[in-house]
């Protein structure tokens, strides 16, 4: 079923716009023209655009009769400002909006905008990523996926967060997510939870790193079904958990669970190197800058003399940052393997994200970044089993061209 979007509105040109902007079958766009008519039809809607042009006063108290209404609790209602003006935004938020567009506003902006609300309110499918990608996995397959970066801030937690929200749509309460980048995690803000427990809660518990049962008791649960143990916000308790303490909840964890997901975060240490040792699949995003690069060819080097671990992982080419220097072809030349996946740099669907604690693959399902970010998924899920596709070694033309090193 389409989502059914009420413009409260007298200026046709507005319509036209937001019927353009909002096309897809996804949607349908119809108008009211006074407040009587918008009253009547509100609730009937799966989200309410409400355009504040003509007088500023009864729009305003639309906002808030439309609020008040106790059948309209759950629709969500986006206001359209004349303007950027922060004074008049704050008005409608007080009132009772739950969201404010100024104009001239983006279209993309605005579908955003209008998906993050029906995802937040649970007006799209399910809060599911995409119908596309919601199928069931075999059960009997079980997966241990890290996601690692010798650089910090290069969408690692980001990464983890939107894959484990895939995994977790197509088997409820059969993935956990861990947020294992002890010192600065952050996926509980991610995923906007608020988790009564911790990893530091769970670490006192001996019999809960054994026990499978009472392993599932310390995750918080998030909307689409996925399971989520979370960091702890203070750096100093991460000594806690030390080596014998880690092997026992990973294991426990792939015991509770058909697909565990870790954010290893982008720290080196005795303890990474123990989950990219009990990872079957390791996720390495890097930002296409040269020392970014020169990071990953070291750890590269480091993890080649320590064993087999470079031959699973998944290189994916994260846009981050708005300027890209190198060329994609030069880049796998340095690593010497095929990146399996380019992420594009997309601010605003990141953005609405990080605010709304909404993931993309949720928030904004048709944004290049959840299409890519569901590919990725895709990769890391879909064949298991099978060495990922992707990853292709080249150890000839390693890192001779960028860094002069044959
Ligand atoms: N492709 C992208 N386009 C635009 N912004 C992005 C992209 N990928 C990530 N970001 C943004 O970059 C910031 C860093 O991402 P994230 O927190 O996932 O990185 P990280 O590697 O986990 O960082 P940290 O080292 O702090 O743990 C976030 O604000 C995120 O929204
Ligand atoms: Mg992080």
């Amino acid at each position: 079923m389409p989502a059914s979007i009420l413009l409260i509105s007298s200026d046709p040109a507005l319509h036209a716009a937001v019927s353009e902007v909002l096309r897809s079958p996804s949607y349908t766009v119809s108008m009211a023209l006074t407040p009587d008519e918008s009253l009547a039809r509100a609730a009937q809607s799966d989200l309410l655009l409400l355009d504040t042009t003509g007088n500023g006063a009864t729009t305003l108290d639309l906002c808030r009769r439309l609020r008040g209404d106790p059948a309209m609790t759950s629709v969500p209602l986006l206001v359209v400002a004349q303007s950027d003006d922060v004074e008049e935004r704050i008005r409608f938020l007080e009132v009772g909006s739950d969201d404010v567009i100024g104009r001239p506003f983006d279209g993309r902006e605005l579908e955003a905008r209008v998906e993050a609300l029906l995802a937040r309110f649970g007006r799209t499918q399910s809060l599911a990523p995409a119908p596309s990608i919601l199928r069931t996995m075999p059960r009997q397959e079980r997966r241990s996926i890290a996601v690692f970066s010798p650089k910090g801030g290069v969408g690692t937690t980001t990464i983890a967060t939107n894959v484990a929200v895939v995994a977790g749509s197509r088997q409820p309460h059969g993935v956990v997510l861990i947020d294992l980048d002890l010192q600065f995690g952050g996926i509980a803000v991610h995923l906007d939870l608020a988790p009564r427990q911790t990893i530091v809660d769970l670490v006192h518990d001996e019999q809960g790193l054994l026990d499978p049962e009472l392993l599932r008791g310390y995750t918080a649960r998030h909307d689409t079904g996925l399971h989520v143990l979370a960091g702890t916000a203070r750096p100093e308790q991460t000594e806690l958990l030390g080596g014998d303490q880690l092997e026992q909840l990973l294991q426990t964890a792939s015991r509770a669970y058909g697909t565990v997901i870790v954010d290893a975060g982008s720290n080196l240490d005795e303890r990474t190197l123990q989950i990219l040792d009990w990872a079957d699949t390791i996720i390495l995003p890097f930002h296409p800058e040269i020392p970014a690069l020169k990071a990953v060819h070291s750890l590269l080097d480091y993890l080649n003399a320590t064993g087999d671990i470079v031959g699973k992982c998944v290189f994916v080419l994260n846009n981050a940052f708005a300027r890209q220097a190198l060329r994609m072809r030069d880049i796998e030349q340095a690593l010497g393997t095929r990146v399996a996946i380019e992420l594009p740099y997309d601010p605003l669907a990141y953005l609405n994200a990080a605010n709304e604690g909404i993931p993309v693959v949720i928030g904004a399902p048709r944004s290049g970044a959840a299409i890519h970010l569901t590919k990725l998924a895709d990769t890391v899920l879909g064949d298991w089993g099978a060495a990922p596709a992707s990853v292709e070694q080249q150890p000839k033309t390693r890192f001779g061209g960028l860094f002069g090193r044959a």
